[in-house]
């Protein structure tokens, strides 16, 4: 018989989990304490913007194997419980971790005893073993999650590598099985998402399993060296502009050595989100806790944090700001998502506001989402088309397809001005420059 799965927390990675999960035929439960987003899976529809996500959920509450609910009771039926709950920022930069330990205290008071309760919430190291002195009657998994938002359904069926600690390995088999199974269903899982077939489904990743605190560490180590990636492209980026070279064709350059690699070395308005920059700040906290000092994520967080002022400056360089019209295309951390928690395209439209610009901003999917944090003033266009409309500079903020595709002459036939400045490298500079536009990169 198939087992039961609670999906505790229906944020970006519990309800890609519940969807894909319930789409492979197991029968899933989301559980979360906002009414709103309950409504919202059981109307069939995602609470938040993730390609294919809306799709899975309707086929999930059709064929019945998955539904939403606040009521806890649920958790008594369940063989498998997830805990994808959320770990918001201390002001010192450590996780809280107030939820995690809400619903260890939850799952252990109403789950039935050799329940296998996973953890897949991002968690400093250390955080598990205190867990399983609640958990007693549970078996304590950490799966850490390695999805990018924008690629969640595709990066979940075509995993690189699945991760488990555990003392357990039956219960790891059990967690393995479930991803197993999830691999063995892409072909349909892609079909109802009605998204395009890569190829041949490569064989499953390799399964990883490790201990509990291992686990936890290299969940964390994996974001953080990723965001130093990129904020070492960053500062390579800057010494470009200095000498003339060009990041992109530097990076292609040292990507090609296969101890390098291309990937994560975009030279950009730096990293945002609700991943890198909390995982960097939990890192360097929980190695203050432990007296190691790590100067090197330090280094890295600096380089991030400048980057959006190092655009601006560039802009400087070239013109006045004060009083300009300035179109803004783009307010989510990346593109494919609706998410602006911690986006760097969000302080550049902060930014050029304080300084006097006149900032009309745009995003595809990001637009509601971005208002509460945006200054007042900006105006947030309908279309890509109304936000350039009679601007004098353009700032590329998120490389969504749309702005990337768009050729020159879309630009220069709606924008009043000639200067693009592309703060994700994702134009193509000749083809701007052969436009008669000024363009401004990040180290090209
Ligand atoms: C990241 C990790 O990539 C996932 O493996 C992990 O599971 C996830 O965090 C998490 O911990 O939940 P995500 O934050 O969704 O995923 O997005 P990324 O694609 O990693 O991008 C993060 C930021 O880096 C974005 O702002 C992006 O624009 C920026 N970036 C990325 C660059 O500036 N340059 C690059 O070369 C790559």
């Amino acid at each position: 018989m198939k087992k039961q799965i609670t999906v505790i927390g229906s944020g970006y990675v519990g309800t890609t989990t519940s969807a894909l999960l319930a789409t492979s035929g197991y029968s899933v439960t989301a559980l979360d304490i906002d009414p709103q987003k309950v409504a919202t899976i059981n109307s069939g529809k995602s609470p938040f913007f993730e390609r294919g996500l809306n799709e899975l959920i309707t086929y999930g509450i059709s064929k019945k194997t998955l539904s939403a609910t606040s009521n806890t009771d649920n958790l008594k039926e369940a063989d498998i419980i997830f805990s994808c709950v959320g770990t918001p920022d201390n002001p010192d930069g450590s996780p809280n971790l107030k939820y995690i330990k809400d619903v260890a205290r939850l799952v252990a008071q109403y789950a039935k005893p050799g329940a296998v309760f996973v953890q897949k919430s991002t968690v400093p190291v250390g955080t598990g073993q205190k867990l399983k002195e609640v958990l007693k009657d549970q078996i304590y998994v950490s799966n850490p999650e390695f999805l990018r938002e924008g690629s969640a359904i595709l990066d979940s069926i075509l995993y690189d590598r699945i991760v488990i600690g555990c003392e357990d390995p039956v219960a790891a088999k059990q967690v393995e099985v479930l991803f197993h199974t999830i691999h063995k269903n892409s072909e349909k899982i892609l079909k109802v998402c009605d998204m395009p077939f890569p190829g041949n489904i490569p064989k499953a990743g390799k399964t990883l399993t490790v201990s509990i605190n291992s686990a936890e560490l290299i969940k964390v180590t994996a974001n953080a060296f990723l965001a130093l990636k990129i904020s070492f492209a960053n500062s390579i980026a800057q010494l470009a502009d200095k000498t003339d070279a060009d990041i992109t064709e530097v990076m292609d350059g040292i990507g090609l050595d296969t101890r390098i690699g291309r990937s994560f070395l975009n030279a950009s308005r730096g990293y945002g989100g609700g991943c890198f920059p909390k995982d960097v700040s939990g890192l360097i906290s929980t190695a203050v806790d432990h007296g190691v000092n790590l100067g090197i994520m330090h280094a890295a967080t600096e380089v991030n944090t400048a980057m959006p002022g190092y655009i601006l400056h560039k802009l400087q360089s070239k013109t006045e700001i004060e009083g300009k019209k300035i179109a803004v295309l783009g307010l989510a951390f990346k593109s494919g998502t609706s998410d602006t928690r911690k986006s760097p395209a969000i302080e550049i439209a902060n930014r050029l506001t304080d300084m006097g610009a006149l900032v009309t901003a745009y995003d595809p999917q990001a637009n509601d989402e971005a208002k509460p944090d945006l200054n007042p003033k900006i105006i947030i266009a309908p279309s890509f088309k109304q936000a350039l409309n009679g601007s004098v500079v353009t700032i590329i903020a998120t490389d969504w397809p749309e702005f990337a595709n768009a050729s020159p002459q879309f630009y220069s036939d709606n924008m009043s001005g000639k200067l693009i400045v592309d703060a994700m490298n994702c134009l193509n500079k000749t083809d701007i420059q052969n436009a008669g536009l000024t363009y401004i990169g990040v180290g090209r």
